[in-house]
């Protein structure tokens, strides 16, 4: 028998001032993507933002659903969006924005384990690690691969 450790490493910034630019510009992505977020049940408006390997950003948001489970998270708003409209282009990058009333919380909003389970296999289909990035007012973070926000990754491809 061993017991084993698993680390995971992450960026926090205290401000997008000191992201790269081109993360900037997905965080900024994701906080305007809030504003097109349908969420009249919740309240709870979750902005998305996929930066694919040419450079193009692929913005979405969560759409509810009065029959609850017909609605649909951000994050997966936004990849199938990029899916459906740049077949083949891998997803290099998604950011993630979520706070009530359209504001982001003070801790970032974290994806729920169904969107990080489609970030995985969009990440194993692109070839390229896909980095997730997490935006919250008081402190943002970046990982660099899927796995680092899901690890042992169900991947079947
Ligand atoms: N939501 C997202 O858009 N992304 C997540 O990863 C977690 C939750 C949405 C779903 C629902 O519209 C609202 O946030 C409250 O759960």
């Amino acid at each position: 028998m061993e017991n084993k450790t698993l680390s995971i490493n992450y960026t926090v910034y205290s401000s997008v001032d000191e992201m790269l630019p081109q993360d900037r510009e997905l965080v900024l992505a994701a906080i305007e993507a809030q504003k097109s977020s349908y969420a009249p049940y919740s309240k709870f408006n979750v902005g998305a933002a996929v930066r694919l390997d040419d450079g193009t950003i692929v913005m979405g948001s969560n759409q509810e659903n009065a029959a609850s489970p017909s609605g649909l998270c951000a994050e997966r708003t936004a990849m199938f969006a990029a899916g459906a409209h740049y077949p083949g282009i891998p997803m290099v990058s998604i950011a993630i924005a979520g706070g009530p009333d359209c504001t982001l919380c003070d801790a970032p909003a974290t994806p729920c384990g169904a969107c990080r389970q489609v970030m995985a296999e969009y990440q194993t289909m692109g070839g390229k690690p896909m980095s997730v990035i997490m935006a919250g007012s008081g402190a943002i973070w970046k990982f660099d691969k899927v796995e680092d926000v899901l690890p042992f990754i169900f991947d079947s491809l």
